[in-house]
């Protein structure tokens, strides 16, 4: 994949500072090209450093908040304000301290009656804000993923029917390992974006890492983040060393 960079920084904290740079260049081309910046963020415990850098000095001002559309790659079946709500989270680290405009914020309806109706809206919604690329399905500016230690990527876990979903934008699943509905992303709506960001830190996940960045194809998908590859656009995958420590790539 020749539309795909590697990333790997000696610690934590410079795999967040590369990331918060990546996602204030990113924000500022697409802000420049179209007038804004269409992103989609992503929940876990990576992020969270993340989020809170972009937020302090000097990099307050590097985002051109006014202009985002704020998306969320997935969550939880949850309201707004739960504790485990993806929302909340971003809310909480990012989006209360930054002046995004919030009729620019879109939460996933994790409390909606019919999850799979909500997912299906959530679809037109995107729709509706993002432009779409040359696949003709929306394109984001950025998607910002994270992966688990077993290679699951927004909620798209291994052995789910999520994995093959080849028609819908946003779809509402059943994960039997957590128990729990999820709404996420799919692999068309994620692999149509202009660029992805994956933040991977820490040894636990060296292993599927390692799968994950495998150059035989057949070993890459049989996880879920393997199959992430960006039709036209870009791929950032950025790693510390621990998380690199089963591949060749060094910082
Ligand atoms: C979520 C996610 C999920 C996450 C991974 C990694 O909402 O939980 O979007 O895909 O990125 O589970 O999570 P950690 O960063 O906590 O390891």
């Amino acid at each position: 994949m020749n539309n795909r960079k590697i990333l790997v920084e000696p610690n934590v904290e410079r795999a967040l500072q590369t990331a918060a740079d990546l996602v204030a260049t990113i924000a500022c081309e697409a802000v420049a090209a179209r007038g804004q910046f269409t992103m989609a963020l992503s929940g876990g415990t990576t992020p969270h450093p993340l989020y809170e850098l972009l937020t302090k000095p000097p990099r307050t001002d590097t985002v051109p908040w006014q202009d985002a559309q704020v998306f969320f790659g997935d969550e939880r079946d949850v309201p707004a304000d739960h504790p485990d709500s993806n929302y909340r989270m971003v809310q909480q680290t990012l989006l209360d301290r930054v002046p995004v405009r919030l009729e620019h914020v879109h939460p996933m309806p994790g409390d909606a009656a019919d999850l799979d109706q909500a997912a299906g809206q959530y679809a037109e919604l995107i729709i509706d804000h993002v432009a779409a690329g040359p696949s003709g399905l929306p394109a984001f500016d950025l998607i910002l993923l994270g992966m688990g230690g077993d290679g699951h990527t927004a909620s798209i876990f291994p052995g789910t029917p999520a994995l093959e979903e080849s028609r819908k934008l946003v779809m509402t699943h059943f994960v039997p390992v957590l128990g729990r509905k999820r709404m996420t992303f799919t692999l068309p709506l994620i692999n149509a974006a202009r660029n992805i960001l994956f933040l991977v830190t820490g040894v636990d996940k060296a292993e599927a890492v390692e799968k994950v960045l495998s150059e035989n194809p057949a070993v890459a998908s049989e996880l879920p983040a393997g199959r992430v590859r960006p039709t036209d656009g870009t791929l950032f995958f950025l790693m510390d060393t621990g998380a690199a420590r089963k591949t060749n790539y060094r910082p």
